[in-house]
Parts: C-alpha cells; sequence; structure tokens
C-alpha cells in the first residue's frame, strides 16, 4: 500500500511537472505577443505625440519618471531595461529586454501599448492601463521604452 502510493505520488509529480513545462515554457521574445485577433486594434494605437521614436526630450524624461517610479516597470524590467530588474527571477516567462533592438524592430508603438493595457496572459507582465497609468502616462513610458534600442533601423 505504502509503495503504491509512492508510486501515484511520483506519477503525480511527473505529470505537474509535464504540466508546469507545457503553460510556462518561455516564448520567443520577437514572436508577436498582440494576440492575431486583436493586431487590428493595436496597430491603431497611435501616440498623441506621433513616433514614441522621435518624442520630444521632455516626453522621454516624463516617461523615465513613470517607469522607475509610479509605474514600477523598473521592477522586471530594470534600470537598464535589460529585464534585470530585482523582481525579474520571479518570472518563468522573463521580463522583456528593452536593448534588443530585434524585438523592438518587430514592434510597432500600438503593439507595445497594447501589452502595458493588456498584459501578456500568463506571465508576470499585467494589464498596467487604467488602473496604474493613464493612456497618455502609458504613450510617454513607450516613448522612454524605445529609447532603450540604441541602433535601431
Ligand atoms: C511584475 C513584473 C513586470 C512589471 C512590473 C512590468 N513588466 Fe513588462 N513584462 C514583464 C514580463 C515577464 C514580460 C514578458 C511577457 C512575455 O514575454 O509575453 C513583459 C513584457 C513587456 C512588454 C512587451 C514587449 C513586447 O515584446 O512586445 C512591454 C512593452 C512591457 N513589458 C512594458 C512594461 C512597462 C512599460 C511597465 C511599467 C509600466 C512594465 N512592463 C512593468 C514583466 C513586468
Amino acid at each position: 500500500m505504502h509503495c503504491r502510493n509512492l508510486v501515484g505520488f511520483f506519477t503525480l509529480s511527473a505529470m505537474l511537472a509535464l504540466v508546469t513545462i507545457a503553460a510556462g515554457a518561455p516564448r520567443e521574445p520577437t514572436e508577436h505577443r498582440v494576440p492575431p485577433s486583436a493586431m487590428k486594434e493595436a496597430l491603431s494605437y497611435k501616440a498623441p505625440f506621433g513616433e514614441a521614436r522621435t518624442a520630444e526630450p521632455e516626453i522621454v524624461a516624463a516617461g523615465k519618471k513613470l517607469y522607475e517610479g509610479k509605474g514600477g516597470c523598473v521592477l522586471c524590467h530594470g534600470i537598464s531595461g535589460k529585464g534585470d530588474g530585482p523582481a525579474a527571477h520571479m518570472h518563468q516567462q522573463p521580463p522583456r529586454d528593452f536593448t534588443n533592438c530585434a524585438v523592438q524592430n518587430e514592434r510597432e508603438d500600438g503593439e507595445l501599448f497594447w501589452v502595458i493595457k493588456y498584459g501578456s496572459p500568463n506571465t508576470g507582465m499585467q494589464p498596467l492601463i487604467p488602473s496604474l497609468l493613464s493612456e497618455e502616462e502609458g504613450w510617454k513610458v513607450v516613448a522612454y521604452v524605445r529609447t532603450f534600442c540604441t541602433a535601431h533601423s
């Protein structure tokens, strides 16, 4: 009886481990995070100040303040934007490394905004607009996020 329980325990543990791997296997960072059904909507989102990459310095500075302060982005994405913040290790899916230009070049501004607004399901990336940031603040943060990739095409 004791032995059977042990076998059952190991079988259950193995199954749980498999489920965990299936649910949480890290996805390629370049893979789109906006689901196809929402892509049209995401691409229609535009910053009120135009292209995020060419935002005025005051907007970028305001975004930095939100990123490092109220927005709490720094906890996971890190001061450097490399996804190495103090809470980064808590996530099976690592926080995005914003210095990765391959990802930045794959994304329209609206896609970044969409993820900040709706989050990325089953990851530490929670919906943060409007609970934490207003839409206007969200766009300022996008402008700051863009500055981490310094060699964009
Ligand atoms: C609790 C940790 C955590 C916090 C806080 C957090 N993020 Fe994230 N973020 C993540 C993780 C994890 C991912 C990766 C999700 C994925 O790979 O699908 C992510 C992904 C993203 C992406 C997606 C980039 C892409 O590939 O399209 C953007 C944009 C983003 N975060 C912006 C922000 C901003 C801006 C803030 C602050 C307002 C913030 N995040 C706060 C954990 C966090």
